[in-house]
């Protein structure tokens, strides 16, 4: 099965940029499922019910979150229903919401799970040990596992990713919204990248106006960034093709596609 799996959505330069391209990169593809990070979709912090179904409506699957999953706190009313939103599994474990979800594909179970980092991300409970505390219960429900990492730093995701490497058809990064060119099938057969990058205006910081960050950065005044939204957008993220009856995978290829403005 092909999965392309798209990178942090800031915004509605993201959403758009999703909306116009998406029908054709699946059918040129032949992409079976989408997923993505939604966790700066609504406006760069959170995630609303109108904002998921809209990027439902699109094609997208399931929405994988992280650090900015509690943002939006109207997320508290859907999280504990919507099984297509998912949050860390290695948050609290009286979080609110789900850290993994199974979905359908032909006769197959594929589950989405999500993991949070630990390093200059306080306050998870480490990856390592709730994988090895759900591993066997999410193998016994599904034939496919994929994993999104959202961390920053780049050695914990290497070690994480190598740490599960053979379990996992997938693991991908987020939350650097910088994608890595180190796209890769690792030696035991699952398909990484560092980070997928994001779906968002270019000519900006993280998908933030250029402005508002330098501000903060000079000045330490803690101001809340504004979504850029002139200029070019672009959409990043990877296709994955999974080996099914394995549940390892054949191959990883990271896509950027530029579009101008609407
Ligand atoms: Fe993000
Ligand atoms: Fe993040």
């Amino acid at each position: 099965m092909r999965v392309l799996f798209l990178g942090d959505i800031v915004g509605r330069p993201g959403r758009q940029v999703i909306g116009e391209l998406l029908p054709e990169i699946i059918a040129e593809n032949k992409i079976d499922l989408v997923l993505a990070n939604g966790e700066n979709a609504a406006g760069g912090f959170g995630l609303t019910k109108d904002v998921a179904e809209e990027l439902f409506s699109y094609g997208i699957a399931v929405l994988t979150m992280g650090n900015h999953t509690w943002d939006n706190r109207s997320i508290l009313e859907i999280i504990d229903k919507e099984e297509r939103i998912i949050r860390p599994l290695n948050f609290n474990l009286q979080s609110p919401g789900r850290g993994w979800t199974v979905i359908k594909w032909k006769d197959y179970n594929i589950a989405v799970v999500n993991f949070i980092g630990q390093v200059f991300m306080n306050g998870n409970n480490s990856p390592f040990d709730i994988f090895d505390q759900y591993i066997e219960e999410i193998k016994k429900k599904s034939d496919i596992i994929i994993i999104d990492f959202h961390a920053e730093a780049t050695a914990e995701k290497l070690a994480f990713a190598h740490y599960v490497d053979g379990q996992v058809a997938v693991l991908v990064g987020t939350h650097t919204h910088i994608q890595t060119s180190d796209d890769r099938i690792l030696p035991e057969g699952t398909a990484y990248i560092t980070d997928l990058g994001m779906c968002g205006a270019c000519d900006s910081i993280l998908g933030m106006e250029v402005e508002s960050v330098i501000y903060r950065f000079k000045t330490q005044i803690p101001e809340r960034y504004k979504i850029k939204k002139d200029g070019k957008y672009k959409l990043e993220g990877a296709i994955i093709d999974i080996n099914e009856k394995t549940g390892r995978s054949n191959s990883i290829n990271r896509i950027r596609i530029f579009k101008n403005n609407f």
